[in-house]
């Protein structure tokens, strides 16, 4: 039995994370979306928003659940028995970032491994830093994140959407 998680800010949701939501499903027994708690981060949306949103995205996935954890990544892999961590890679400026995080968490626990998927191209360019900038411009974020979401996100900026 493999248990992934794929861990992540999620801050929003876009469709590069939905995509590797989606393929690395298909490789792994039974995958969490880990939604990290992190008090210190000024988010756009609450933990609670957060895992929601991920929720009405993976619904209809047999093997997807979604949750949240504080602290460290590994310990809460322990409790919920997950060894596999999923990353999407999106360029080089990735690699040296996610590279560290993998090996320092390989190191605290031998048992866990990092599969990184490469985000599919037509998202390599995409992140949530990027969603959270357009729209605070009032920019078209449509082929950025889930339709269900843009009305949203655009809301946390007081913009009302021009369609
Ligand atoms: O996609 P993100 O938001 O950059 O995700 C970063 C995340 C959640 C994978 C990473 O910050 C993390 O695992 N944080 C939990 C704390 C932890 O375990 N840190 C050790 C990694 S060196």
């Amino acid at each position: 039995m493999k248990k992934a998680i794929y861990p992540g800010s999620f801050d929003p949701l876009t469709l590069g994370h939905v995509d590797i939501i989606m393929r690395s499903s298909k490789i792994v027994d039974e995958l969490v979306v880990g939604v990290l708690h992190n008090s210190a981060k000024n988010s756009l949306f609450s933990l609670e928003e957060r895992v929601s949103m991920i929720k009405e995205m993976t619904g209809p996935m047999p093997n997807v659940t979604v949750s949240f954890f504080d602290g460290l990544l590994v310990d809460y892999m322990d409790k919920i028995g997950a060894t596999i961590i999923v990353r999407g890679l999106r360029a080089v400026t990735d690699f040296e970032y996610e590279l560290q995080i993998a090996q320092t968490n390989h190191v605290e626990n031998p048992n866990v491994e990092t599969i990184f998927l490469t985000t599919s191209l037509q998202y390599s360019y995409l992140s949530s830093t990027i969603v959270k900038e357009f729209a605070s411009y009032g920019g078209d974020i449509s082929k950025f994140v889930p339709a269900q979401f843009i009305d949203r996100i655009y809301e946390r900026y007081g913009i009302k959407r021009q369609s």
